[in-house]
């Protein structure tokens, strides 16, 4: 993983050698967001080093990462007679990075795929541990109803090349949905005790998007996440040994919400946006998922009230909602929650923080625990407004 500002200049040096088999064709799946200067920094530097370069540009949505849109990249891709020998880019979100990294995984049975992230959450989160996939439409009829990230494959980008001069133009409200994840990193404390506190010692200068403060977050955020994956690459460890499921802390909560249709975020936390209120991204889902789960985890004795404060109040400095109108009742989140992909054997598994220490800098650690329905419900009517 290359970390720094301006790195996609370079894109073309750091993905020739970062690939088993040379290149001739790349192909960059851009996130149609992202500033036209970015592209052709990346697609000129693929180009001084011999490789020639095609690309299309994804409008990412939740509705987007389906099967219909990983069909017009795969059709994209085929025509461009994208072969094993060459390269996806994924330039992007976390959505593009998705879609783009699970045509690589399925077209010719597994293409060299580089991530260049392009928001904070998919730098910090997305891009790293090789997770590809698109949501899958269960609805009938008429009906969206989208299971997320219910149809994937793993495949480990070559390189992962995270240029901050590419946040610049990332709105204010993406920045705090990455924040989300960074908070969950500082809560699993697994080789980095003192994220959490160094995240709160630093959030206005992250907000305002100092460079040095995001290149520093960026890469102590990557270190947990590829401290936990590379320990369990495939997800498979044993239930009560973590492993990479320790990186679902919030995210049963949060799914369950995130894919409510018609939930709206009040104006004030959504700014940016056109027309007041609007729905719920998925890094705000996991702010009120990982609140939720320290309540969850209150109730059962397992974390203090300092640290649940603690939690709630660092979400709502990085500009996080920490509660939400319009939630249905319990029995209909616990439901949708025992679809989340996390759920083994039928029982409700959740990720939960608890202390660990009570010295500042080693604020909590993580359980798997199975809760009773009594302290799932105090984690929902803790973010109930
Ligand atoms: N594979 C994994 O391990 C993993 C981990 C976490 C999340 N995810 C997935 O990632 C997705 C969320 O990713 P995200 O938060 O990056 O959202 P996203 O991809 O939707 O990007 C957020 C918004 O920012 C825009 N954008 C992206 N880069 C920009 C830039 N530099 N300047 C201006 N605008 C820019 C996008 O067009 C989009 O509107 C979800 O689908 C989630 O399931 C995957």
């Amino acid at each position: 993983v290359h970390i720094g500002e301006g790195l996609l200049t370079n894109l073309g040096p750091i993905t020739s050698s970062a690939l088993k088999r040379q290149a001739r064709k790349a192909y960059i799946v851009a996130d149609a967001r992202v500033p036209s200067a970015s592209l052709i920094a990346a697609a000129d530097s693929l180009k001084s080093v011999g490789i020639s370069v095609r690309s299309c540009a994804v409008k990412p949505s939740e509705q987007e990462k389906t099967f219909a849109g990983l069909e017009r990249i795969l059709v994209e891709l085929a025509r461009a007679r994208i072969d094993r020998d060459d390269v996806v880019i994924a330039l992007g979100g976390g959505i593009v990075g998705d879609m783009a990294g699970f045509a690589a995984a399925i077209l010719r049975r597994g293409v060299q795929v580089v991530q260049c992230p392009t928001t904070l959450l998919s730098m910090v989160d997305a891009s790293v541990g090789g997770k590809t996939g698109v949501n899958l439409n269960t609805g009938e009829g008429p009906t969206v109803e989208l299971k997320k990230n219910l149809i994937g494959a793993f495949h480990q980008p070559r390189v992962v090349v995270a240029d901050v001069h590419v946040l610049t133009s990332l709105p204010d409200r993406a920045l705090r949905c990455g924040l989300a994840e960074c908070i969950k990193h500082g809560l699993l404390t697994a080789n980095d005790p003192d994220l959490l506190g160094w995240i709160e010692r630093n959030i206005t200068l992250i907000i305002s998007k100092d460079r040095g403060a995001l290149c520093e977050l960026v890469a102590r955020n990557v270190a947990v996440k590829a401290a936990i994956v590379s320990d369990d690459e495939l997800e498979e460890a044993p239930d009560g040994a973590g492993g990479r499921a320790l990186l679902n802390l919030g995210h049963t909560f949060g799914h369950a919400i995130e894919t409510l249709p018609g939930l709206l975020l009040s104006s004030s936390l959504s700014s940016g946006s056109v027309s007041g209120a609007t729905s719920i991204e998925h890094g705000e889902a996991v702010a009120l998922g990982t609140i939720a789960a320290a309540h969850c985890s209150h109730a059962l004795g397992r974390c203090s009230t300092e640290l649940r404060d603690r939690v709630t109040s660092l979400i709502r400095s990085a500009g996080l909602p920490t509660a939400i109108a319009g939630l249905p009742s319990d029995e209909v989140l616990i439901e949708r929650m025992s679809h989340d992909k996390k759920v083994r054997g039928g029982t409700l598994r959740l990720i939960l923080p608890v202390d660990r220490s009570t010295t500042a800098s080693s604020p909590g650690a993580v359980v798997i625990s199975n809760p009773p329905i009594q302290a799932v419900t105090a984690g929902l009517a803790a973010i109930r407004l």
